[in-house]
């Protein structure tokens, strides 16, 4: 079988490997279909603090099972399945109280360990979530990133009532865009580029910002009436926007949800959370959101449709990644498939 691997930063081999064997508790899965995240093409670029290399990158992937262990009882050979590539040791703090996503022996398929971008993966059976039979291959290897929109929305405590203000309309920003609209709240989004905030206009944003153009803290409080974004959702991994979220723009008894990276410095007066009672709330991956977003899927409540721009065969991975990197203007989601 064909594996695409990222043997250093920079350097993007197919190689040839032997189908993996599978343990009782194991599924092997034919991979049809996985997308490209902006972390894939971080760990290509060798910026991604978890990633160590040789590397096949790829969480975003579903496929068809092969083969199932003697112990598996949840999915039979022939189904259509998505894999949730949070891995978690059980036992940790975090895992006893159910939130396995920030485990700390966390183990990430396509980070920690090899993910998606190769013809066939074993996976635990508990991480393979079944699909239904009309939502296409290509659509399917985007439940993942909704998951990180169900998480956001869950940590933010979003309800229709909100006024929400989403930073980025990067395909993550506009995921969350889509999870909002489905809830129901006022939504004003950010960015610097503008064909993506047209997308956001046509996915429902009351209010879209251009940060370069015109002053995004006067437009948020007009929009909010002076009062501020109740719940703020940074997705441009910006500190300084995430500066200018707390200082400036969020309302009292508000939550600022961080989805960004950096290991920047956000400096921020103290005061600020204080006398606000601020809530700033990290979120990572996601905690057994799968089956959540399948049926969002099913049901059409999301239009994935929508954030998938282009489509690439599997071993072109490389030009793929060069295309996403060079053309923010037109790429929203490029899906890989097998
Ligand atoms: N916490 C998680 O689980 C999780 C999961 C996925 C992605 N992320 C993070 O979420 C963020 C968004 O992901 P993405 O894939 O959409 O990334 P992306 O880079 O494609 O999108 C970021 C968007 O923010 C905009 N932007 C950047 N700086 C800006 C600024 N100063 N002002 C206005 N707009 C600005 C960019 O133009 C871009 O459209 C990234 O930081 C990513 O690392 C977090
Ligand atoms: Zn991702
Ligand atoms: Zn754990």
């Amino acid at each position: 079988m064909k594996a695409i691997e990222i043997t250093k930063p920079g350097k993007v081999v197919i190689k040839d490997r032997l189908v993996p064997k599978i343990d009782e508790n194991e599924i092997l899965v034919k991979v049809k279909a996985a997308g490209i995240c902006g972390s894939d093409v971080h760990i290509y670029h060798g910026k991604n603090a978890f990633a160590t290399y040789p590397r096949v990158v790829g969480h975003e992937f579903v496929g068809e099972v092969e083969k199932v262990g003697l112990q598996v009882q949840n999915v039979k050979v022939g189904d259509r399945v998505a894999i949730d590539p949070v891995v978690s040791c059980g036992h940790c703090y975090s895992c006893r109280i159910g939130r396995r996503n920030v485990c700390k022996n966390l183990n990430v398929l396509g980070v920690h360990r090899d993910g998606g971008y190769q013809e066939y993966i074993a996976v635990a059976a508990t991480s393979a979530h079944k699909l239904p039979d009309n939502i296409s291959w290509e659509i399917a290897a985007m439940v993942e990133p909704y998951t990180i929109a169900a998480q956001v929305l869950d940590r933010g405590r979003l309800t229709a009532t909100d006024t929400v203000l989403i930073c980025g309309a990067g395909p993550i920003g506009l995921v969350i865009l889509q999870a909002v609209k489905m809830i129901g709240a006022r939504v004003a989004i950010m960015d610097v580029i503008e064909s993506r905030l047209k997308w956001a206009k046509e996915m429902g944003a009351d209010l879209v910002i251009n940060a370069k153009t015109s002053d995004m803290i006067k437009e948020v409080m007009e929009f909010t009436n002076n009062e501020g974004a109740s719940l703020i959702l940074e997705a441009t991994g910006n500190v300084n926007v995430l500066e200018s979220c707390i200082h400036n723009i969020a309302s009292p008894a508000g939550r600022v949800v961080v989805l960004g990276f950096s290991t920047d410095l956000v400096k921020i007066p103290q005061v600020d959370i204080m006398s606000k009672e601020l809530e700033i709330i990290g979120t990572r991956l996601n905690n057994n959101k799968f089956p959540q977003v399948i049926d969002w899927f099913a049901k059409e409540l999301v239009q994935p449709q929508k954030i998938l721009t282009h489509t690439f065969n599997f071993e072109e991975t490389q030009k793929a990644f060069e295309l996403n990197d060079e053309n923010p203007e037109s790429v929203c989601k490029i899906v890989l498939t097998f």
